[in-house]
């Protein structure tokens, strides 16, 4: 609804100017896809397993509603094979069949970025700067970075292999959930936030201990590159994040204004097998997502970046048939002013009350006495000053209050 509705175009339009300016492409990736895109995003993920909005068409195809947007742009690149490094960026709605809560929607907006055909751990840095420099650019300041590696796949695997030992010699203390996604993927259990899980979960072994020369290097290039561009950090060992296709750099974005549950206002990282998986080549990837709600949730509790002003400069209030009214707002509107009347030849109070509600500035009173080319009343709604003026001086006039015409063209 107006106005969180104009707000939330405003957060595109300042994500846009900040991601373009660093050399990112829109796309718009499609809102449904085969049911398999999405099933490459890990079969031990909820998002995939229990939250997709996915049925199958008239024409018998297996099809899912969006439950993210990383998916589809790799099926993109894989399917258009465009020229690498391939930076693009995006922004709208996705679907997961989640317990609604606040922060938390079965149909969400993110924006985000992605950046296939690179390792250099220096695109990881700017990926991560970008996302910390538009929370930034939004005014918000209680954001906390977290950053953390997954390593490569075999680093993982024996990571995941020793966790699996690991859970599977105290399997009698945990959570029957626990045990249940113990079964399907022992990373998983490392999100468990049940009091029973904790001791488990505190003493599992850590991932940093497992990391390959490689990972290792490529991760501190990357610590090494924000703190260059004083990006404060928090190495976070247990940050594994919800979907499976991530390798090596992982990093969230956690808002400390919010409440707990639901404070992870962006996140992202590395997917180096994606691509392939879905019938590309093989070819590197990184990128995150920021919750357009949840971080509007933020901005509200840190009482940042409020909706953008809706008014017009101008209302034309017309007592007498109209017609002066369509003219006149025509001509200020091709002039570049925005403007507004009232319809329905309503009363004088009524237009008055309805160019008050309309945020204008000034009102221009057509009545009786001003003929269609002669002077008009204008009336200041702040102080209800008025001043007749010719036709001629209106738009130097309107300057004088500070109401310029915009130069934007369509
Ligand atoms: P994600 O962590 O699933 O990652 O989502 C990113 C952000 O979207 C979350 O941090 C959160 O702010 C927001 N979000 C997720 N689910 C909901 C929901 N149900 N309601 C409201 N907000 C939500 C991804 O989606 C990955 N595609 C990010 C990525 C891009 N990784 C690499 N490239």
């Amino acid at each position: 609804m107006p106005p969180d509705a104009a707000r939330w175009r405003r957060f595109s339009d300042v994500f846009a100017r900040t991601v373009e300016d660093a050399g990112y492409a829109c796309i718009i990736p499609p809102m449904f896809e085969d049911l398999g895109v999405f099933r490459r995003l890990g079969e031990a993920t909820d998002v995939v397993t229990k939250e997709m909005y996915d049925f199958e068409d008239k024409g018998g195809r297996h099809i899912a509603l969006r439950p993210e947007q990383t998916a589809s742009v790799c099926r993109a690149f894989a399917q258009h094979r465009p020229a690498t490094p391939w930076k693009v960026w995006y922004s709208g709605p996705n679907f997961r069949y989640e317990k609604a809560q606040a922060g938390r929607y079965r149909q969400f907006d993110q924006v985000g970025i992605e950046v296939l055909g690179t390792d250099d751990p220096d695109i990881d840095v700017e990926v991560i700067f970008l996302g910390w420099d538009f929370y930034r650019r939004l005014g918000l300041s209680n954001i906390t970075l977290m950053v953390n590696s997954l390593g490569d796949t075999t680093d993982r695997q024996r990571y995941v292999d020793a966790l699996a030992a690991h859970f599977a010699s105290r399997a009698s203390t945990l959570s029957e959930e626990a045990q249940r996604t113990l079964e399907k993927n022992p990373l998983r259990v490392l999100d468990s936030k049940r009091d029973q899980d904790k001791a488990a979960v505190e003493s599992a072994p850590l991932l940093k201990d497992f990391l390959s020369e490689d990972a290792r290097s490529h991760f501190a290039r990357v610590c090494e590159g924000l703190k260059e561009l004083d990006v404060p950090f928090v190495v976070n060992d247990r940050l594994v994040r919800g979907l499976d296709y991530y390798r090596r750099t992982t990093f969230e974005y956690v808002s400390t204004a919010l409440e707990s549950a639901q404070n992870a206002v962006g996140g992202g990282g590395r997917y180096d097998g994606l691509v392939e998986e879905i019938g590309g080549p093989a070819t590197h990837g990184i990128g995150f997502a920021l919750g357009v709600d949840r971080t509007l949730l933020a901005c509200d509790a840190e009482g940042v970046f409020p909706a953008p002003d809706a008014s017009v400069d101008v209302f034309i209030v017309d007592v007498v048939d109209g017609r002066q009214a369509r003219a006149l707002t025509h001509d200020l509107r091709r002039l570049g002013f925005s403007a507004d009347r009232a319809f329905d030849g309503r009363s004088m109070k009524s237009q008055m009350k309805a160019a008050d509600r309309s945020g204008a500035k000034v009102a221009i009173i057509v009545g009786e006495d001003e003929a269609s080319s002669g002077p008009c009343v204008v009336r200041r709604l702040d102080s209800s000053d008025q001043v007749v003026i010719s036709r001629v001086d209106l738009v130097d006039y309107l300057g004088s209050l500070g109401l310029t015409p915009s130069t934007e063209t369509a």
